[in-house]
Order: C-alpha cells, then sequence, then structure tokens
C-alpha cells in the first residue's frame, strides 16, 4: 500500500476494530469513534462512566488511552505512520485525541508482533504460575512503558509487596462495604452465559477474589469482607511480578499517555506469552493513592497497579460491535456526553 487512505469506511472500520479490544475499567469500553474528512476522532462516552469507582474519570481515560494504542498500532499495521493530536480542543474534554494517517511506512518487525498480540491479550484474575518473569523481559517491559512516556516500577522486595498488598486489602474492604461501589461493580458484572457486548463475564472470574497476594475486585460478590491481607495461603507465592505504572504528572494527558503505555506493555508481555492482572482499587481513594505514591522513589503519579505472570487460562470477553461505537457526525453539544 503506497497511498494514504482517503479515511474510507472501510480502512476507518479496520483500525477500530482493533481500537476496540482494548482493557477497560469493568469492560465499560468507554470509547466512541467519529470518522470526520479523513481523521479519526476519539470520543469518552461519558455515559459509560463510572461515578462511584471512578469520579474524575481517571480509568475512563486510561481505558480510552489504551484503545487509542490499538488504533495507532493498527494504522501501522496498514502501513501509515499515526498522526495524533491529544486533547486538541482543551474545552471539550471529551474529545480525547484527533488522528490522522500519516506518511507510508513499512511496519516494523517488533510493531507486527504487537499489533498480532492483540487479539490474544486477556485480563487474568487469580494466581500465577511460579515460574518468574526473566530479568531482560522485565527490563524490555520498563522500555516499553518508557516509549510511551511512562514509568514501570516493578515492587520486588517482599516487604513492600506486602505493605502494597496491605493498601489494596485497605481500598477493596472499603469497596466491598460500600453500597455505591457493589451496585456499580454488579451493574457491570455479567452473569452465567450472558448475552451482554459489555461488563466482566462471571467466567473471567474463575479464582476466588482473595487467592493472591493483591486482593481482587469481588466481582461475584462470594467473599465479603477481603481477606487479600496477605493471609490467603500456599497461592501467595504465585503472585507474579507486581509493577506500577506511573506518569510524571496527573492530568488528562498523563491519564491518556498511561493508557497508551498500558497497552504496549500488556501487549509486549502477551507477545511472550505473559498475561496480566489489574488491582486498581486503592488508587481510586484519594488517601490510599497518596499512600502507594510514597512507595514510587520517583514519585510519579500512579496509574495502574499489575500482576505480570505466566497462565495457561484464559477467558475472552466480549465486546459491542464497532457499528455501535461509531457515530456518524461529531455529537452535538446537547448530548449526554457534554460535561
Ligand atoms: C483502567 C483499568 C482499570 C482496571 N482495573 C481492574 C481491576 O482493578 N481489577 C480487575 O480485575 N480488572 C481490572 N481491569 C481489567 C478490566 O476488567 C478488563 O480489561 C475488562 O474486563 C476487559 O477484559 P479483557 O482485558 O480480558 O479484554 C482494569 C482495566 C483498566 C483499563
Amino acid at each position: 500500500m503506497s497511498a494514504q487512505p482517503d479515511g474510507s469506511d472501510h480502512a476507518i472500520h479496520y483500525v477500530v476494530r482493533a481500537a476496540i479490544t482494548a482493557p477497560s475499567l469493568h469492560n465499560s469500553q468507554p470509547w466512541l469513534f467519529v470518522g470526520r474528512g479523513g481523521d479519526i476522532l476519539l470520543y469518552a462516552d461519558l455515559t459509560r462512566r463510572l461515578p462511584s469507582t471512578d469520579p474524575n474519570g481517571r480509568e475512563l481515560v486510561v481505558s480510552c488511552g489504551a484503545a487509542l494504542f490499538n488504533l495507532r498500532l493498527a494504522m501501522r499495521h496498514l502501513g501509515f505512520r499515526p498522526v495524533v493530536h491529544p486533547l486538541p480542543t482543551p474545552r471539550l474534554p471529551r474529545l480525547l485525541a484527533q488522528v490522522s494517517w500519516g506518511a507510508y511506512a513499512r511496519p516494523t518487525a517488533g510493531e507486527e508482533l504487537l499489533y498480532r498480540a492483540m487479539r490474544e491479550r486477556r485480563t487474568h484474575r487469580g494466581p500465577f504460575q511460579s515460574t518468574p518473569l526473566p530479568a531482560p523481559l522485565i527490563e524490555a517491559l520498563r522500555l516499553q512503558a518508557l516509549a510511551e512516556g511512562a514509568e514501570l516500577h516493578t515492587v520486588v522486595d517482599p516487604a513492600q509487596q506486602h505493605r502494597l498488598a496491605a493498601v489494596v486489602h485497605r481500598a477493596e474492604s472499603f469497596q466491598r462495604s460500600d453500597p455505591d461501589c457493589t451496585a456499580e461493580l454488579m451493574g457491570w458484572t455479567q452473569p452465567h452465559r450472558s448475552c451482554r457486548y459489555d461488563g466482566v463475564p462471571s467466567e473471567a472470574t474463575p479464582f476466588h477474589p482473595d487467592s493472591a497476594l493483591l486482593a481482587g475486585r469481588d466481582f461475584t460478590g462470594w467473599s465479603r469482607p477481603s481477606r487479600g491481607d496477605g493471609s490467603a495461603g500456599p497461592l501467595l507465592t504465585r503472585t507474579g511480578l507486581v509493577a506500577l505504572l506511573n506518569t510524571p504528572r496527573d492530568t488528562p494527558q498523563d491519564w491518556l499517555r498511561a493508557g497508551q503505555a498500558l497497552q504496549r506493555v500488556l501487549l509486549y508481555a502477551t507477545s511472550h506469552t505473559i498475561s496480566a492482572g489489574f488491582h486498581t482499587q486503592p488508587l481510586e481513594i484519594p488517601s490510599l493513592r497518596a499512600d502507594i505514591r510514597t512507595m514510587i522513589p520517583s514519585r510519579q503519579s500512579p496509574q495502574m497497579i499489575l500482576r505480570l505472570g505466566h497462565t495457561n487460562w484464559t477467558w475472552r470477553t466480549p465486546r459491542r460491535p464497532v457499528e455501535d461505537v461509531m457515530l456518524a457526525d461529531v455529537p452535538p453539544r446537547a448530548c449526554p456526553l457534554d460535561v
């Protein structure tokens, strides 16, 4: 392919289909896309916000950032350099990015590796196999985050891991006893064999939420109050690599950057048969997020808490059809997306 695409429906459809395989908080898929004059506009779908869990929309923007990375990668796969204008209109915070088709350039082997991982990536909830990640791979994951302007700080000291686990436990205990957070979580949890295209299916949560060192979200309502306080037994040795993804500041620009860095790290990990689990509960409570920040030597802003490791277990969560996330035109100002 040597000509710049005219932003045809076909090309846009193709890259949006890739974008929406991204992870999102509770699989809320809070994104919308508009093709305009050959460009692609990425909007936050504020009707899909989680006001109790994510009151300032930080994780919504992180999720959209992950979708943006996929969109960029799919354009690279087609042989074009994406030209991204993040948050092009500061007074319209729902418009998160404008992406144009740049010059032709053959995708690199590294980009193709990440592209192929996109459809294989899944969130893992529960213990990992005890095989550790090799040091060169950990260093490569750090470089992937750095390439997107973020820091991947690994927490290897057992005392620090337990300190982090205690904060996750406090957050999870709070959220399990908070009626608003619980109602929100249940609203985004799918019953067995559900036909919904969003939310977390019960099949994606096969393990007890307290079966790893860091307490998991209680999507099933099995286990209030949280036991994830470091006393959960032999499975604790199967925590995997614990890491914090951080950004220099904490603006919407940083959140969007964090999402792109997250997805780049996840795809690189997937391409090396490594899965990830997330434990972002303490980052949703300002005082606990401040505690986490004190654990980061660089004092950057924590955006994600991850575990990375080997597992044979996977479950593919559904996505809404492309047609549901593509608008024919820029949403009118009076629509519910306006903040
Ligand atoms: C910003 C963000 C926060 C997340 N936090 C959690 C979490 O705390 N616990 C969890 O189990 N999954 C978490 N996830 C993963 C989502 O639940 C998951 O991406 C979604 O269900 C789609 O599934 P998939 O990643 O397997 O495609 C988070 C994802 C994102 C992008």
